[in-house]
């Protein structure tokens, strides 16, 4: 890591950093300059221009406009109309809004676009963009733009910037299994996850801890799974309600159900799902991952992932597939009958990959696509081509620089996530070494580069619950969602500390309880103690 001797002009320039606003993550193109207007916030509005396909009623603008004038003014001091010096007023001391294609009740997609134009000048204050996503985007950058004079008034520079991300995956991974998270929790990481512009919650809801996803068609899992069943689940209800919280944010969520390891806590609510382990010729009384030989176990997924697939409307679903432990597999006399009858041999990952493989044909025939762990690439399951692996071991089989290559070079997408887990924490600014990652720093071509379709900010959940979560998230996942959005020669470490440090405090100005990146203080206004 970086010596003191490195962050010393950092700090400097911390400090004589300007109060004008900084913007995170880096737009692609901008324009400004020291000119400016005055905002007035009793009257100030945001428009639906009138050539604009979203028109008031359009949900997902409405609620934003009434959150963002919410961010900007209330719970804010706000002293003058006597402005101290002569300030241009913002035009109309409106921002209008331009969307050009319809689609306010969709849900955002893989494919949506996110691009937008933002126009502050003597003439307008105007917000032009392809979709209703893209004005979300929009709107999350002028509310940054907006400072405040040392009198307090609402000021934003003239400004003219062009934006679009570079990745379309901006994913950051919570797990509901280690530990149970609070809707409330979820929601408020929406909340950051969108000021950060990230675009994919995606949802490990179980795991071998617990099963806080509360099936309807097997309602004994979490009666059994779950920590607490009347108050560690998530209901049928409660998932609608965090998708649409995060529809309404323009983030999508994509739901993992892990198997045929990472599956414990599946077992006491389905009597003979798991594999039972032996020691010698006896059941020893423990079990392993999904036992892959029994027609019930390929009979209950058709019916689990039927359900999943109506409850989850995003087009994919995460089928996990990580971390298969073969210990079990290999004391069972069953599964040993089995492997000879197929012709395995002692090749475990045939057994896994004859799993996988019936799994993935359920799951294809709900016209769902899927994300998967590595794992099922480097085991060399036959998956179809449109699969999405997402990497996450930093070191093995290869480094995960390799694995982009050898992924990519077999024509599947991928996402990135190995050197973005959270979870790990050290001493010191982890957070540069986390921005400082190229996602296509990999050998290959073209063709190959554009298959990473983005990555992944993960936040394994061993450590972590509703008490510690969001600091030990930000401003740190701030990091891959700048990597994730911004130009790939938007790198300059010294720019992006600074803006950083002052996104972090505008974090805790929304109620966002971020860690410092290092010694000072946050110089602007807040009122949560
Ligand atoms: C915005 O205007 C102020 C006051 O003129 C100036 O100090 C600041 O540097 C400007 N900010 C940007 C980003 O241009
Ligand atoms: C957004 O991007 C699309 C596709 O690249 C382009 O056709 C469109 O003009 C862009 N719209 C805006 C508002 O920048
Ligand atoms: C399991 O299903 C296969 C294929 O449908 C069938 O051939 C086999 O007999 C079934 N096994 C049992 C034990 O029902």
């Amino acid at each position: 890591m970086a010596a003191s001797g490195l962050w010393l002009p950092l700090l400097l320039a911390a400090a004589l950093a300007g109060r004008a606003a900084a913007l995170w993550p880096w737009p692609q193109y901008i324009q400004t300059s020291e000119a400016h207007y005055a905002i007035f916030p009793h009257d100030f509005q945001f428009r639906y221009h009138s050539s604009s396909a979203a028109q008031p009623g359009c949900s997902v603008l409405d609620e934003a406009f009434q959150r963002y004038r919410d961010l900007l003014f209330s719970s804010r001091a706000w002293y003058p109309p006597e402005p101290t010096r002569k300030l241009h007023a913002l035009e109309k001391n409106s921002l209008v809004v331009l969307v050009v294609t319809p689609g306010c009740n969709q849900l955002p997609s893989l494919e949506s676009l996110e691009n937008y134009t933002l126009t502050i000048n003597d003439d307008h204050c105007f917000l032009l963009s392809e979709t209703v996503w893209g004005a979300l985007r929009g709107l999350e950058t002028f509310s940054q733009l907006v400072w405040r004079s040392p009198e307090g008034m609402f000021l934003i520079n003239k400004t003219e910037i062009e934006d679009f991300p570079r990745f379309s995956h901006r994913g950051l991974l919570l797990d509901t299994s280690r530990h149970y998270l609070p809707l409330t929790t979820i929601m408020d990481t929406l909340d950051a996850m969108a000021y950060n512009k990230f675009n994919v919650f995606h949802w490990h809801l179980v795991d071998d801890s617990s099963f806080p996803y509360d099936s309807y068609t097997f309602p004994e899992l979490t009666r059994k799974g779950s920590y607490n069943p009347a108050t560690h689940i998530y209901t049928a209800q409660d998932v609608k309600m965090v998708i649409e919280y995060a529809r309404l944010r323009g983030i999508r969520v994509l739901a993992e159900f892990d198997t045929p390891g990472h599956t414990l806590s599946w077992g006491p609510g389905v009597p003979g799902l798991l594999t039972p382990c032996y020691s010698g010729s006896h059941p020893s009384g423990t079990f392993g991952p999904v036992n892959p030989i029994l027609n019930s176990t390929y009979e209950f997924m058709s019916s689990f992932f039927l359900e999943v697939s109506s409850v989850f409307p995003d087009f994919y679903l995460h089928l996990g597939g990580d971390e298969v432990d073969f210990t079990c597999w290999k004391s069972n006399p069953d599964i040993q009958n089995f492997m000879k009858e197929k012709g395995f041999g002692s090749d475990f990952k045939q057994l896994e990959s004859y799993y996988i493989q019936t799994l993935l044909n359920i799951v294809s025939a709900y016209d769902k696509g899927y994300v998967v762990w590595q794992e099922v690439f480097d085991n060399k399951v036959k998956v179809r081509p449109d699969t999405i692996i997402q990497v996450w071991r930093e070191e093995m089989p290869v480094h995960y620089v390799k694995e982009m290559e050898l992924i990519t070079k077999a024509g599947f997408r991928a996402l990135l996530s190995a050197p973005w887990y959270l979870n790990h924490i050290t001493y010191g600014p982890d957070w540069s070494e986390i921005y400082m990652v190229e996602p296509l720093e990999f050998k290959g071509s073209p063709q190959q580069k554009a298959l990473v379709i983005g990555g992944e900010a993960c936040m394994w959940g061993e450590y972590v619950d509703s008490t510690n979560l969001a600091p030990r998230l930000w401003p740190r996942a701030g990091a891959v969602a700048e990597r994730l959005w911004s130009n790939k020669l938007v790198t300059n470490l010294d720019s992006a500390f600074k803006r950083l440090t002052q996104f972090r405090c505008e974090l805790l100005r929304r109620g966002v309880q971020a860690q410092p990146l290092n010694v000072g203080y946050c110089e602007q206004e807040f009122e949560q103690t």
